[in-house]
C-alpha cells in the first residue's frame, strides 16, 4: 500500500506526497479550472463512444453521464472544492466523480490520458474564443460602417507622417478600419478552420488498443474530423499560437485606431468628441476629460503581442511529444483572450458613441496646402504639362503661399501666372477640399460615391 499522502490518481508507484513546492509548481488547476465546461464535454462525449464501442457498459456510461452533470453544476454554482493536490482540472473532476458515482468513474480514462484530454479541452476553449472574437469584429465593423454612411462625403485631411497630405472623407477614414478589421475576422475563421480537428483518442502519444471511434467524439465535440497523428495531436499548441498572432495583428490594428482617437480628441484637433460613457475624469484638473479607454486599447496590444512571445518561446525546441512545459500555455491565452475581447468590446463602444465635429475637420481638411496635388494634376491634365514639372511650379506656389501666410487659393491668378503663364481662372475649381474629393473617384479612393459603394459591400457582408 502507498503512502495515504500521495497522489490518489496516479501515486500506485509513490511511498510519498510531493513537497509542498512541488506541488505549487505542478498544479494548474488556479487557473485551468477555466476549462471546466470544455472538460467534462469532452468526458460526456469520450465515455458514450466508450459505450456504443462497447469498452464500458451503458450502465456505467449513465452514471458517468448524469455524475459529470453533477459536478458540472456544482462547478457552476461555485459550490466544488478545487484541490491543489489534485493538480488540474482533469483529476479534480474525476476525483470529484468517484466521490458521486464510486467505481464507474475509475472507467472513465479508458483509452484517453490526460494528454489528449488536455490538448481537447483547450481547443474548445480556444475555439469558444474565436467565436466570441468574431462577433466582437463584426460589431466593431457595423459601427465603424455606420459612422461611415453618415460621414461618406465629410472632409477631413488625410496625412502621411502625419502631416496634411490630401484631403479625405471621414467615411474613407472610417472604411480603411473596416478594411483592417476584416482581415481579422477573416484570419480568425482561417484559424478556427483549421483547428478543428479533435485530438481525443490520441492517448498519451501512441494512440490505444481500444477499439474506440474517434470519429464519433470528433463529431459530437462539433470538430471536423479527428487529428491523424496522435504523436503531433498531444504535442501541437499551433491552435493557441495561431489566436494569440490573429489576437496579436488585430491588437495592434486597435492600437493605431486607439492613438488617433487619442490624438483626434485632443483640443488641438478636436476631430471627434468621445462620449461621457467612455471618457474618464482628473481628480485633480476639472477641465479634463481623458480618453482613457482608447489609451488602454493601445496599450492592450503588449501583452497580448507579449503572451504570443511566451507561448512561442515555451513551444521553442520542444521534442515530441507531450512536455509539462506545456502547461505554460494557457495563462498567456486566457489573459490575452480576455484582453482581446475587453478592448474590442470597448473600441466598438467608442466608436458607437463618438461624434465627428463636422466643422473641425473641414476647417482643417483645406490647411496645410491639401488640394497642392490637385493643382499639379490640373497642370497636367489641361496644360499637358509633364508631371514633374507641374510638381516643381506647385511647389514654387506653395512657398509663395506660405511667405505670405496665406493657403493656395488665396493667391491670385497674376501670382499663379507669375510662376507659369498658362495657368488659367479654371484653376481656382480644382482647389476646393470637395473638388479634390470628388475627384478621386479610383476603385477604393476617397471620393464619397466610391465610399458609398464599400459601405455597401460590407453591408452585404455583414448581412
Ligand atoms: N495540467 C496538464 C497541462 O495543462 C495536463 C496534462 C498533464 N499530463 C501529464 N502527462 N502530466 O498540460
Amino acid at each position: 500500500m502507498t503512502d495515504k499522502t500521495s497522489n490518489q490518481m496516479w501515486g500506485g508507484r509513490f511511498a510519498a506526497g510531493p513537497d509542498a513546492i512541488m506541488e505549487a509548481i505542478n498544479a494548474s488547476i488556479g487557473f485551468d479550472q477555466r476549462m471546466a465546461a470544455q472538460d467534462i464535454a469532452g468526458s460526456r462525449a469520450h465515455a458514450a463512444m466508450l459505450a456504443a464501442a462497447g469498452v464500458i457498459t451503458d450502465n456505467d456510461a449513465e452514471a458517468i453521464r448524469e455524475g459529470l452533470l453533477t459536478v458540472l453544476s456544482e462547478i457552476e454554482s461555485g459550490q466544488f472544492q478545487f484541490s491543489t493536490a489534485l493538480e488540474d482540472i482533469h483529476m479534480n473532476v474525476e476525483s470529484r466523480l468517484k466521490e458521486i458515482i464510486g467505481e464507474p468513474a475509475g472507467r472513465l480514462h479508458t483509452g484517453r490520458s490526460r494528454n489528449d484530454q488536455v490538448a481537447t479541452d483547450f481547443k474548445l476553449w480556444v475555439r469558444d474564443q474565436l467565436d466570441a472574437a468574431a462577433k466582437g469584429l463584426e460589431a466593431l465593423i457595423a459601427a465603424l460602417v455606420d459612422q461611415a454612411e453618415a460621414g461618406a462625403d465629410w472632409v477631413m485631411p488625410g496625412f502621411t507622417h502625419l502631416q496634411v497630405a490630401q484631403p479625405v472623407t471621414w467615411g474613407h477614414h472610417m472604411m480603411a478600419y473596416v478594411e483592417m478589421f476584416g482581415r481579422d475576422l477573416s484570419r480568425v475563421r482561417d484559424a478556427r478552420a483549421r483547428m478543428n480537428e479533435s485530438p481525443l483518442g490520441s492517448a498519451a502519444l501512441a494512440g490505444t488498443s481500444f477499439p474506440i471511434d474517434r470519429d464519433m467524439t470528433a463529431n459530437a465535440l462539433g470538430f471536423d474530423r479527428p487529428t491523424a497523428n496522435s504523436l503531433d495531436a498531444v504535442s501541437d499548441r499551433d491552435f493557441a499560437l495561431e489566436f494569440l498572432s490573429v489576437a496579436s495583428i488585430c491588437a495592434m490594428h486597435l492600437s493605431r485606431f486607439a492613438e488617433e482617437l487619442v490624438i483626434w480628441s485632443s483640443a488641438q484637433f478636436r476631430f471627434v468628441t468621445l462620449s461621457d460613457r467612455f471618457s474618464t475624469g482628473s481628480s485633480i484638473m476639472p477641465q479634463k476629460k481623458n480618453p482613457d479607454a482608447a489609451e488602454l486599447i493601445r496599450a492592450k496590444v503588449g501583452r497580448i503581442f507579449g503572451a504570443n512571445t511566451a507561448l512561442m518561446m515555451v513551444m521553442k525546441g520542444l521534442p515530441l511529444a507531450y512536455s509539462k512545459d506545456m502547461q505554460e500555455d494557457k495563462e498567456q491565452v486566457f489573459d490575452a483572450a480576455d484582453n482581446w475581447m475587453l478592448a474590442l468590446a470597448a473600441m466598438q463602444g467608442m466608436v458607437k458613441d463618438m461624434s465627428a465635429n463636422r466643422d473641425s475637420l473641414a476647417a482643417a481638411a483645406g490647411s496645410g496646402f491639401s488640394t497642392a496635388t490637385d493643382l499639379a494634376d490640373w497642370m497636367v491634365r489641361v496644360l499637358k504639362v509633364p508631371f514633374r514639372d507641374a510638381h516643381h511650379v506647385t511647389g514654387a506656389l506653395v512657398a509663395m503661399a506660405e511667405s505670405r501666410g496665406v493657403d493656395l487659393p488665396d493667391l491670385s491668378l497674376e501670382d499663379m501666372k507669375s510662376v507659369h503663364d498658362g495657368i488659367t481662372e479654371d484653376i481656382f475649381t480644382v482647389l476646393g477640399v470637395e473638388n479634390s474629393v470628388n475627384s478621386r473617384t479610383s476603385y477604393g479612393g476617397t471620393a464619397p460615391i466610391e465610399v458609398r459603394a464599400q459601405v455597401a459591400r460590407w453591408k452585404e457582408i455583414l448581412g
